[in-house]
């Protein structure tokens, strides 16, 4: 089976744009969202799974989603949402990308798209932009310290950073 390309980092900083150029360049890998699983399996969207089960039932279904991927996915690339690093088996998954930018960088990538209302709206931990930088700030190392690979996202354009993946992690 070969292994998983898992890309991991704080919200907004462009895991599924990312994940699916990767796939783009590379033919014969598909690729999946953590959180698109999770809206699929509980047919409810994040925002409303935050609101009425609360968050701790949310990491609780992405640890449901880690142990379903672990055990039956291979030869994907998995964009995942901001805090999937928490799940206890991500090592079993696959080679981990820490897609890393500071939180200005982030903030503005955010705000200047051009659906960015929607892109706010849908993030329950993006409401309050100094929550989050705390929240970024509180998780910063640790997506060092889960990563295999670090990649500088908001240091280089996006076809230098889908290189610089597909070389180091095949
Ligand atoms: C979260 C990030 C979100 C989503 C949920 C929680 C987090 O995904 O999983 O709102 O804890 O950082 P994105 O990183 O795709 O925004």
């Amino acid at each position: 089976m070969g292994r998983n390309i898992l890309l991991v980092g704080f919200m907004g900083v462009g895991k599924g744009a990312l994940a699916r150029e990767i796939v783009r360049k590379e033919n014969s890998l598909y690729t999946l969202d953590t959180d698109d699983m999770i809206e699929s399996l509980t047919n409810t969207k994040i925002k409303k799974i935050f609101a009425t089960a609360g968050e701790e039932a949310f990491r609780a279904l992405e640890q449901k989603t880690a142990d379903w991927l672990a055990k039956n996915v291979s030869n994907a690339v998995i964009s995942t949402g901001g805090g999937f690093y928490k799940v206890k088996n991500i090592k079993d998954i696959g080679i981990v990308v820490y897609l890393r930018a500071d939180f200005d960088w982030i903030l503005e990538r955010i705000m200047g798209a051009p659906n960015a209302k929607k892109k706010l709206k849908k993030r329950p931990l993006f409401q309050d932009i100094e929550k989050a930088k705390a929240l970024f700030y509180e998780r910063y190392e640790a997506y060092e310290k889960v990563a295999d690979i670090v990649v500088d996202v908001d240091k280089n354009g996006f076809d230098s950073i889908t290189h610089m993946i597909i070389k180091r992690a095949f």
